[in-house]
């Protein structure tokens, strides 16, 4: 079968970049607004890009009608924010704070997560996350405007918070510890607790 993205509909070249893409990790994203509230949110379409300098980067798409979601319009004002890992454990913590909530009020407060300061951002970042990296914005490429277009935020990472039982050899990260949390589609997720190892290396 062949399909044509040039003509296909959103939602249907949604489904098939979610469901091909797989599995996604996901950055839980915490960015501040004007007033010191701390928003959360995931974003599975997300990937390091450089460790010389190291930037990540995630890709929040716009609402249905057109305008951006909260964490794009906190960072374009503060330019900082921290990427947490999602454990399996996180799951429906994260989950919770994918739904919509009047711009501005705290959502960590709203949900019940811990937040704590970080080291050299203003953005608080949450406790109970095996690995979370504090981020200064690099630059926001805007991939289209209007309805569901990305807007990739790719930001530096200026420092780690890592679990100490996560630490193997002084800077290896022990998969097993972080138990990672992978995206599939619709209301699917998987772990990677089945490894493989290659014979090759
Ligand atoms: C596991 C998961 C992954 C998600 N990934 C994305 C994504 O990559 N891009 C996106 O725009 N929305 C994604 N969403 C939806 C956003 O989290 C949701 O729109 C959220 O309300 C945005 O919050 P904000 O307006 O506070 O930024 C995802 C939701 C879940 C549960």
């Amino acid at each position: 079968m062949e399909i044509d993205l040039t003509t296909l509909e959103s939602r249907h070249a949604h489904d098939l970049l979610t469901g091909s893409i797989i599995p996604r990790p996901i950055a839980w994203v915490s960015s501040m607004n004007e007033n010191g509230d701390t928003n959360l949110a995931p974003f599975s379409f997300f990937t390091g890009v450089s460790w010389n300098p190291p930037v990540i980067a995630f890709s929040p798409v716009n609402r249905p009608d057109g305008t951006r979601k909260d964490t794009v319009i906190n960072i374009e004002k503060i330019p900082e924010f921290v990427v947490h890992m999602v454990s399996v454990d996180l799951l429906h913590p994260m989950e919770s704070t994918a739904k919509s909530i009047p711009y501005g009020k705290d959502e960590a407060e709203l949900k019940d997560i811990h937040l704590v300061e970080s080291t050299t951002i203003r953005p608080k970042r949450i406790q109970h996350a095996k690995i979370a990296f504090e981020c200064i914005l690099e630059k926001i490429v805007r991939i289209s405007e209007g309805p569901e277009a990305g807007n990739l935020i790719l930001g530096r990472v200026v420092m780690a918070h890592i679990d100490d039982d996560l630490i193997l050899n002084d800077r290896e990260i022990n998969s097993k510890a972080l138990d990672p949390l992978g995206r599939l589609s619709g209301k699917f997720y998987c772990h990677t607790r089945a490894t493989i190892e290659s014979e090759k290396n």
